[in-house]
């Protein structure tokens, strides 16, 4: 059952997530390094994947809202909130990278907001089984997409770097978390949808 008070806490935190700088308690990783030169292709390119990354900070975001909203699992709660807060954080550093590389956020993060919303209160209504499965899986995913743009990141970009290297391992933790929590291997095809679907998302983020 969905409680409103919650559901009013998740809309308020959707448009601050949109609409006003995210606030991060840990330092932000590679702040100390000093910035690389980068040609116009490199930057350009940095900045691209930095919005993809910051457009899937998003969806974490409205994931762990919108499981909040219908999750049960009491044990699992605090881990969760961990994540949760972390997610902010990331939020925050790909935010402030892309600012400090002259580009721009997604036009469309409203709407994989609303997207992922959806998506992390429907696997709540399964069942906190179904629903840590999901948020295990979804985080394994991003480990494994961000070892793919740590691959096309340009070596220069050693503050991009840092702050993804930071994330991955973050994620990976969220991972191994949900899974300890009771989370349950999800079925192939599942898995493949989710893949089909954050495609869509990382590849339109990427242009627009
Ligand atoms: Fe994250
Ligand atoms: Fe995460």
């Amino acid at each position: 059952m969905i409680d409103l008070d919650k559901f009013i806490l998740g809309v308020d935190k959707g448009l601050r997530t949109l609409f006003t700088p995210a606030q991060t308690l840990r330092a932000v990783p590679g702040e100390a390094l000093s910035d690389a030169p980068l040609d116009d292709a490199q930057r350009r390119l940095a900045a691209a994947l930095m919005r993809v990354n910051h457009t899937g900070e998003v969806c974490a975001q409205a994931l762990y809202q919108g499981q909040a909203l219908t999750a049960r699992a009491p044990a699992a709660k605090e881990a969760l909130d961990h994540a949760a807060q972390e997610e902010t954080e990331h939020l925050a550093w790909t935010e402030r990278r892309i600012a400090e590389l002259g580009g721009s956020k997604s036009v469309l993060n409203p709407l994989f907001y609303a997207g992922s919303f959806a998506m992390g209160a429907l696997s709540g209504l399964l069942g906190d089984k179904w629903n840590l499965g999901f948020l295990a899986e979804t985080e394994r995913q991003v480990v494994q997409h961000l070892e793919g743009h740590l691959e096309r990141l340009p070596v220069e970009d050693h503050k991009g770097r840092a702050i993804l290297e930071q994330i991955l391992n973050d994620e990976a933790h969220h991972a191994s978390s949900a899974i300890h929590h009771g989370g349950a291997e999800l079925p192939g095809p599942v898995k493949a949808a989710m893949k089909a679907s954050s495609k869509v998302m990382t590849e339109t983020a990427y242009w627009l």
